[in-house]
């Protein structure tokens, strides 16, 4: 329940009511969490900040290719906000992240960065709800520059400027924490299912070697798994329990791990293994596919399918398959201009 300040501000008041539907415990009213997002969406429309209702731009329109990969376009990072289940299990875990390192953290304001805030700045100012500034300080990074005006206009109409201390207009993939004072913890959302095509693994290699000894990377951790469809489509007359359990047997290896302690590499990389496939492999009846698992923090879990982040990527299929049969797989992690898994194949 989001209360941490009294606020006279009409924009605030709406916005906490939503954010008390948003992120009820327990609640799985779809429609009214749904109905909250857009709602939220409509206050900041009427802020003046940015629309996305009415925003011309298209998801192609805007984006660039960076070293370390695509920064999305302004329109298609402010629609990330309409992802309902990405934006409940960022934000819960978020707050809950913060509410834990205030626990370990004796100096106050821990100092949050917010590295690819998009338009909204929308994890951390739908963040600041639950906190007082005296206890929490976010620093917004963006690479476009619309981006940062817009959130820090959007900070000003809530009333929440107080909750943020500095803005950078610049690449997170190499930029330096430039304060005497700790950085307690980082919350990047740069990615696409199977870490592909967006930078958070480099995003993730640079902040966490700059974050406090027992400073925190949110999302904690995303793993990939290496799994084989006997089907491209799994029986939706399942339970939600047995729909995960089928997901987990067809998962045969863990490719990839990103998490404070893997990106604390100092060769930045992430090594990644080499699998024979198992004999039952067909290549004209099973897919292979990578499956990405993001545990935000602590309970707060995005699993197989709960968003575009953690869609299934299909590395061969049965109407195009491109692995043999007996096949042992080489993998690696690209960091480079179009990041990614990348394999290449040793035939018996
Ligand atoms: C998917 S959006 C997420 C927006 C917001 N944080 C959220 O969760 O709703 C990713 C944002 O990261 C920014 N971005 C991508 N790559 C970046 C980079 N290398 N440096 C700085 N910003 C980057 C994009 O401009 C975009 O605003």
């Amino acid at each position: 329940m989001p209360q941490a300040r009294v606020s006279q501000n009409k924009y605030y008041q709406r916005i906490q009511e939503q954010l008390a539907i948003l992120l009820k415990p327990a609640s799985e009213n779809w429609q009214a969490k749904r109905e909250a997002c857009h709602t939220i969406a409509g206050i900041f429309a009427e802020t003046d900040v940015y629309n996305l209702y009415t925003e011309k731009e298209t998801e192609q329109a805007g984006g660039i290719w960076l070293n370390h990969g695509y920064a999305v376009s302004t329109w298609s990072a402010a629609m990330c906000l309409l992802e309902l289940k990405r934006t409940m299990v960022f934000l819960a875990g978020l707050v809950e992240a913060i509410q834990e390192q205030l626990k370990q953290t004796k100096e106050k304001p821990i100092h949050i960065l917010d590295a690819g805030c998009g338009p909204f700045a929308l994890l951390s100012t739908l963040s600041c709800f639950y906190f007082k500034p005296e206890e929490v300080q976010f620093h917004r990074l963006d690479i476009f520059e619309d981006n940062i005006t817009a959130s820090q206009k959007l900070a000003d109409a809530l009333g929440i400027a107080d909750f943020f201390s500095s803005d950078h207009c610049t690449d997170a993939t190499n930029f330096q924490w430039p304060f005497p004072y700790p950085l307690h913890l980082v919350v990047s959302e740069t990615m696409l299912n199977g870490l592909r095509k967006e930078p958070q693994v480099a995003i993730s290699l640079n902040l966490s070697k700059q974050l406090h000894p027992t400073g925190m990377l949110i999302p904690e951790e995303v793993s990939l798994y290496l799994a084989i469809h006997q089907q491209t489509t799994v029986n939706s007359a399942l339970t939600d329990a047995e729909f995960l359990t089928e997901i987990r047997n067809m998962e045969i290896a863990c490719l990839m791990q990103l998490n404070k302690q893997t990106s604390l590499s100092k060769e930045n990389q992430i090594t990644l293994p080499t699998f024979s496939l198992p004999a039952h492999y067909q290549p004209d009846k099973h897919a292979v596919a990578v499956h990405t698992r993001i545990r935000v923090f602590g309970k707060h879990i995005l699993d197989y399918n709960d968003c575009s982040l953690t869609l299934p990527l299909f590395l061969s299929t049965p109407t195009k398959p491109r692995i043999p049969k007996g096949a042992k797989l080489d993998f690696h992690y690209s960091i480079s201009h179009s990041p990614g898994v990348q394999y290449s194949l040793h035939t018996a």
